[in-house]
């Protein structure tokens, strides 16, 4: 049959059927959450972090030795990682052997299991895990020579006296994943020992507050903080938890109100169940969170008393080691020590297919079903995370990230990798030069500067 019309132009038919082309503005993406939400009435929740691409590490690179500078030997010349956080107010600040710190993730959105092989591994290495919203578990305090106890708002499971039994308490204001909002554990994962350790009843979905409900500004937290120093005789560090948002204003409040630590947890960071709109479309990525956190102690003139902990989308030595050379005294790693525990581990396959995801793709933790054992109250599916293996993992990890760090810092010429500096880095966008203020490769500039 022929299809071109008389004056050669295009037929009806090739007008009817264009190219199949996806739009840019209404793209699957779009079409496939319109159509979710409405079918939900609601707003999505899921876990993990935030999927979008955003300025960070990545986007920055070391200039190591040659002929200006002296590298040192790996084989035979020390490189220290010693990090002592704290030193401001407490009688007894942290000692911890390396910069990497395991973030507070609770006890009802992670296992039991998953907890004390937390707390196994970063004893093994010599450094810190964190409570949660949920308070202390006992096997967790047993397993980890170096608990930090989380302060929340909703005061889910909080006891007196396991702030007396850590070694230094986290006033949390605020989470990367979904800053100026509270918790959220949905039913299906409070369990009756989750409800009992929280006192609310099980089955039921639970949306921690996200304001103190003793405090309502700076001044009252002078007061609290003063109150929750004499509870633990002034010996234990008080770290104070803020999402990335209005990073300049918070942070020099957090110094002023008495923080001896301040923990700057950016847009990337991970979480057990969050709004999804929350994690693409609020907060300060990482990278410009540090920046702008170390800016405002140094105008505050207290950048060497308060120490600065970053956290959120760390994966590697070389985030860390661009972390410490912008200013950060440690970092702290959530969702990286889940997937080195077994996260979206190509095991029990089908289970993933159940969730309508694979490995590599899943960020079902809200769900409960979690196939490798790490973010269930289930007791068939918590047997898939053995504790001792899980340990030894998440060691394994945590001394290669450390080797990495000492690897770069020894590149650069320094004996400790705390000495790492903004001079080693150059900026590999312009972006990322104009944000940290480091040079642009090859043009020996600061973009904007
Ligand atoms: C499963 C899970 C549970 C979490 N639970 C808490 C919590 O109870 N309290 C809290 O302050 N932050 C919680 N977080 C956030 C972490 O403390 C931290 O801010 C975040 O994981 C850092 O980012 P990253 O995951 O990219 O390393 C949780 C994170 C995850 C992944
Ligand atoms: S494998 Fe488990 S911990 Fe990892 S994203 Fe999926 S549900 Fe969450």
């Amino acid at each position: 049959m022929n299809t071109k019309s008389s004056n050669g132009s295009a037929s009806d038919e090739e007008n009817i059927r264009p190219l199949i082309r996806e739009s840019s503005f209404y793209s699957p993406e779009i079409i496939e959450d319109i159509q979710v939400k409405a079918r939900l009435g609601r707003y999505r929740i899921r876990g993990f972090g935030t999927l979008r691409d955003l300025p960070s590490f990545k986007d920055l690179t070391f200039v190591t030795s040659g002929m200006s500078r002296v590298p040192l030997e790996g084989y035979r010349e020390k490189c220290f990682t010693d990090t002592t956080l704290g030193t401001r107010h407490a009688k007894k600040p942290l000692q911890l052997k390396i910069p990497i710190m395991i973030t507070g993730m609770s006890y009802g959105a992670l296992s039991r299991n998953a907890k004390i092989a937390l707390g196994k591994a970063a004893t093994r290495i010599g450094t810190s895990t964190t409570t949660g919203d949920g308070g202390m578990l006992p096997a967790e305090r047993e397993a980890s020579n170096q608990l930090i106890y989380q302060v929340l708002p909703s005061r889910y499971g909080y006891d007196a006296d396991h702030l007396r039994m850590a070694n230094a308490m986290e006033i949390v204001l605020g989470q990367g994943a979904k800053p100026g909002t509270g918790g959220l554990l949905l039913g299906q994962k409070v369990s009756e020992e989750i409800a009992n350790q929280r006192d609310l009843p099980p089955g039921v979905d639970q949306r921690s507050a996200v304001r103190h409900p003793d405090w309502m500004g700076a001044d009252d937290l002078i007061i609290k903080i003063e109150e929750l120093r004499e509870v633990t005789d002034y010996q234990i560090p008080v770290i104070i938890k803020l999402g990335a948002g209005r990073v300049t204003d918070d942070v020099k409040l957090a110094a002023k109100v008495g923080a001896d630590i301040i923990f700057m947890d950016g847009m990337e960071a991970g979480t057990g169940a969050s709004p999804e709109m929350q994690l693409d479309h609020t907060g300060i990525p990482t990278m410009p969170a540090l920046v702008e956190a170390v800016r405002a102690l140094e105008e505050l003139g207290v950048r060497e008393e308060v120490q600065l902990i970053i956290a959120g989308g760390i994966s590697s030595g070389a985030d860390v080691a661009k972390a410490l050379a912008l200013g950060a005294d440690a970092v702290a790693i959530g969702t990286a020590a889940l997937i080195a525990l077994n996260c979206n581990r190509a095991l029990y396959v089908k289970d993933y297919e159940k969730l309508g995801t694979k490995p590599g793709a899943c960020h079902h933790c809200h769900t409960g079903m979690c196939p490798v054992g790490i973010t269930t109250q289930d007791p068939e599916l918590m047997k898939r995370l053995d504790i001792d293996e899980a340990a030894d993992r998440v060691f394994n990890y945590l001394n290669a990230m450390t080797l990495e760090v000492q690897l770069i810092a020894r590149a650069c010429g320094k004996w400790n990798i705390h000495d790492l500096e903004p001079t080693d880095l150059r900026a590999l966008t312009l972006e990322s030069s104009f944000i940290t203020g480091v040079p642009m490769v090859g043009s020996n500039k600061v973009f904007g500067g």
